[in-house]
């Protein structure tokens, strides 16, 4: 690879209409993160830049839907994201946003050249219009049938089941997603950017030049050049939320979201440093954008066209897009609220950051999507994070206060099996590092975690706790060992775990390493005095996950209520047919269970006639004791039926959920019992 003189790192700006979840995570941040923390350690000039994207239609809907205004959307979800994005240890240089002026006016500039280098091409066309709404339809606005997979909830802009990217006049049976009504036509002017004419470039400069980009980053990308073809893609829109068109006679025209959005990378750099341009325009800048794979287009054909139109800015060196994270086999939404809540996970589990990272990490969806589910989050803390690393630096800790009040022992020659134990460190940061090189962040932190694994079986094979018995020296050297590899840990997790590493530094008395320094035999001076330390793990319970699936239940069961669709209508009868049914309330004065059956209760009831025998199949719903005393509807003149042996003089009447569950229904005052329902 070229040597850079620094680097400019960028991630995904997260749409600022809800909150950061695991799957933006691990898909971008977390790896980003890891990244941007080796950088750091080898010294590198790093720049990382992010923000939130607070255009689009995503926005738009989403203050619709809550009756306020976009602004009061973005500035909500803005303070959210920016604040759990810190507290998780996502240190950033800058996060900024793409409502400030100065993201306005950097982006307005950039269209504004390309506009006068003559390089959009202005078509005017019929395009969906809601005409309740007052409004243009396009992107999010509009949804229909998928062409490809015939999937019915497909965008205006992409079926989110085959993947495929749309334009809003693909959809079949359009409607508008604001009224539900179907688009008219109408005619409207935009400016397009001909992406068909960057396609040789775009072709040598990816297809040519950077075989070395991830294999599904790369397929992608030649997918677009090679088989789709690319096509003028246009970068304005009709909306009223947005960076205005900067050009005379546009009212009612901003610039399309991701026009604008990655401009935003630019804009924050610059609102950050006066130097902004080194970072951007210096082809001695390596420049890197972290993005999940739906904004693989975007990132490697679209703003590199529009980079390569202005002229004066670097292109990406690598885009190392992730695949999806699914959550316990389903897909994350924001909008069905599945989801684990980067802010809910902070206030649920306070200072337990690294546990999360590292299963983001060791199951990042680097080449195919990937599951996560609590009880992996669960067994990788207790299995790993407890059993391994926790457990490894604990005995070492706590042996060396034991035996020498904390201070590093000294040791004579090493023996030659020591040695070779120590020499092993160096080879795994190297692996560690050649990892990260190529953005293989699973690998590189499984590579880290050998070391830990190392020390605990070089803790197992030497068993210093019954050698002290016999020869005290030996146990000097090889506590002298552990508190090396300690101290190489503390060094070598640190991208991945940083505020484990940072206890760990603590409870070692001493300062962050360089890169430099970690993979030597000798980081701790004999004589050097370490602090008490406590668990760097702890375990979690299985009560802990259960209540975590348990609201994950909760989510789904009332997405399901939403969603479920009614039963049809019965038949219509006529007045006669109802009024032979003979409605009353009555109260429940005694229950059971009926023997041998799963469903079944024997109720008594009193009817205000009389009090009679039902059998009702609520036992999954209700306990006998609990429901003795309560009024209900009842079909009191329905012929007696046997049923197990009991006869059942009458039905009480219940209400059915989409997945079976039954429910009283209860009169809203208490009435005499007997009382007639019409
Ligand atoms: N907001 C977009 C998303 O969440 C990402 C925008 S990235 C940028 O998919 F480059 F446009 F900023
Ligand atoms: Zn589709």
């Amino acid at each position: 690879m070229k040597n850079f003189k620094r680097h400019l790192i960028t991630c995904a700006l997260p749409y600022a209409n809800g909150p950061v979840h695991i799957g933006h995570l691990a898909g971008v941040y977390v790896p980003a993160d890891i990244y941007v923390r080796y950088l750091r350690l080898k010294a590198e000039d790093v720049m990382w830049v992010c923000g939130s994207d607070e255009h689009g239609v995503p926005i738009t809907l989403k203050a619709k839907a809550e009756g306020v205004t976009p602004q009061q959307i973005v500035d909500k979800y803005h303070e959210i994201i920016k604040k759990s994005f810190a507290d998780f240890g996502i240190g950033f240089d800058t996060y900024s946003r793409t409502s400030a002026k100065i993201h306005h006016e950097t982006a307005s500039e950039f269209f504004k050249k390309l506009y006068d280098n003559n390089d959009f091409v202005v078509k005017t066309n019929e395009q969906l219009y809601d005409a309740e709404a007052n409004q243009f339809l396009a992107d999010r606005y509009v949804t229909g049938t998928c062409p490809h997979c015939h999937n019915e909830g497909a965008y205006g802009d992409q079926c989110e089941k085959c993947g495929t990217s749309l334009s809003a006049m693909d959809l079949i049976n359009p409607k508008s997603a604001i009224t539900g009504n179907v688009p008219v036509l109408k005619e409207t002017k935009h400016w397009y950017l001909p992406l068909d004419k960057y396609s040789d470039f775009l072709e040598k400069w990816i297809l040519e030049d950077h075989k070395e980009w991830k294999s599904n980053v790369y397929g992608q990308c030649k997918s677009w050049i090679k088989d789709i073809g690319l096509e003028a893609r246009a970068v304005t829109r009709d909306l009223d939320w947005g960076v205005p068109v900067p050009i005379e006679g546009t009212e009612g025209k901003v610039l399309y979201v991701w026009f604008d959005a990655p401009i935003g990378y630019i804009s924050a750099t610059k609102e950050f440093t006066p130097n902004w341009e080194k970072y951007w325009k210096d082809p001695e800048t390596r420049l890197i954008h972290f993005i999940g794979k739906d904004n693989i287009v975007f990132h490697c054909i679209i703003f590199p066209a529009m980079l390569k139109a202005e002229g004066t800015y670097n292109l990406p060196d690598n885009v190392p897009a992730n695949e999806f994270l699914n959550l316990e086999g389903d897909k994350i939404s924001t909008s069905r609220n599945w989801a684990v809540w980067l802010h809910e996970y902070l206030v649920e589990f306070p200072g337990k950051q690294d546990v999360l990272r590292y299963c983001l990490t060791a199951n990042a969806p680097e080449t195919k999507d990937n599951d996560f589910t609590w009880k992996d989050f669960q067994a990788r803390n207790n299995n790993e994070l407890v059993a391994i690393l926790g457990n490894f630096v604990n005995r070492t800790l706590v042996l060396t206060h034991k035996y020498y009040k904390g201070i590093v022992p000294e040791v004579s020659e090493l023996k030659q099996e020591d040695k070779e134990i120590l020499a092993q460190i160096a080879g795994m940061k190297d692996r560690v590092e050649s990892s990260l090189e190529n953005f293989r962040f699973r690998e590189a932190l499984k590579e880290a975690m050998s070391l830990a694994r190392l020390g605990n079986k070089y803790l197992a094979d030497t068993e210093p706790w019954q050698v002290v018995k016999t020869d005290e020296e030996r146990v000097k050297e090889i506590m002298y060992v552990a508190l090396q590899i300690t101290a190489n840990l503390a060094g070598l997790i640190e991208p991945f775990l940083p505020f484990t590493a940072d206890n760990l530094l603590a409870f070692l008395n001493i300062e962050k390493y360089s890169w430099d320094l970690i993979g030597k035999p000798d980081l701790l001076a004999a004589g050097h005095q370490i602090n008490k330390a406590s668990l760097l793990f702890e375990k979690i319970e299985d009560s802990v996950v259960d209540a975590q699936v348990e609201k994950l239940l909760a989510t789904k069961k009332s997405n399901e209520m939403a969603n479920s669709k009614a039963e049809p209508q019965k038949e219509n009868i006529n007045f006669d047919d109802f009024t032979k049914m003979d409605i009353r309330l009555g109260t429940i004065l005694e229950a059971e269970k009926v023997p041998k059956t799963k469903k079944l209760l024997k109720l008594l009831i009193d009817t205000g006639i009389d009090k009679r025998t039902v059998v009702s199949g609520i036992a999954e719903f209700y306990q006998p004791e609990n429901i003795v005393g309560k009024q209900v509807t009842m079909l009191v003149n329905l012929a007696p039926r046997n049923i197990k042996g009991i006869e059942s003089q009458g039905m009480i009447l219940m209400a059915q959920n989409a997945d079976g569950e039954l429910s009283f229904i209860e009169p809203e005052k208490a009435f005499r019992n007997g009382a007639v329902i019409s």
